[in-house]
């Protein structure tokens, strides 16, 4: 499994994978109109299990995220709003939303500066809440009657991003660590009989990269 950037050729497939998840669905510009003004904001997921017979086979695209900056906020502070997120059915639980989801933050934290982010979600949609209350740290700041088309309540949950500062400074004290380690040579190796320090691994790796599947078997 990949999670990259969204790209333009992958607009039609996304397309469908909000068609198969969601009731809530836009038309081809609309995806247009995010990868082109925030192309760091919005991610997909690829089945790459089964390598492409032929330049021209289409990626298996099986979630996205759709992500934008909030264009005018009324509160005056950057922040970011999540338009869309899902996954296949078949490839549910993989932890593969989470991951779509943090690496919009990040880039929405990185390169915008962005402050919190939002979303709307139904009242009704356990799944979701789970995942954006207590896998990522979500909280519900109010209720916006009859939102959705056909009159359900959203909720309107907000994040703050301020943790990925506390990311960014915690890997910058792992790379400060990282210079000091090893044995010294010269000079150095012979100054006085200090403790030597050792590279640490702090915080959670989060990176696209660690992205594994996890064993279903344990899921609750
Ligand atoms: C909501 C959705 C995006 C989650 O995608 P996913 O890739 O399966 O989610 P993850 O594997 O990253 O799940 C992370 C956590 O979310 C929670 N979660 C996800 N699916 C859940 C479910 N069906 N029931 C309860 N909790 C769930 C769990 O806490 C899970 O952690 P765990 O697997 O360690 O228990 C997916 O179910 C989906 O596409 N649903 C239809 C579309 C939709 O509702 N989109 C959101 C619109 S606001």
């Amino acid at each position: 499994m990949d999670i990259r950037l969204l790209h333009p050729s992958d607009i039609p497939h996304v397309q469908t994978t909000n068609i198969t998840n969601l009731p809530e669905n836009y038309f081809c510009k609309y995806y247009m109109y995010h990868q082109l003004s925030w192309p760091q904001l919005s991610y997909v997921a690829v089945d790459v299990s089964r390598p492409k017979k032929t330049p021209y086979d289409a990626p298996k695209i099986v979630g996205y995220v759709l992500a934008k900056m909030e264009e005018d906020p009324q509160d005056g502070i950057p922040h970011g709003h999540i338009t869309s997120l899902s996954v296949m059915r078949t490839h549910r639980r993989l932890g593969l939303a989470e991951k779509l989801m943090r690496q919009s933050q990040k880039a929405m934290y990185e390169t915008y500066g962005g402050k919190y982010v939002s979303l709307h979600v139904r009242e009704s949609n356990v799944a979701a809440l789970r995942l954006y209350k207590n896998t990522l740290g979500f909280k519900v700041i109010g209720t916006e009657a009859k939102y959705y088309a056909d009159g359900e309540d959203a909720y309107s949950m907000r994040m703050d991003l301020d943790y990925l500062k506390d990311e960014a400074d915690m890997s910058d004290d792992e790379e400060t660590v990282g210079k000091d380690e090893g044995d010294a040579v010269g000079s150095a190796g012979k100054e006085g009989d200090g403790e030597k320090l050792r590279k640490v691994k702090v915080g959670r790796q989060l990176g696209v990269g660690e992205l594994v599947e996890k064993n279903e078997s344990s899921a609750a």
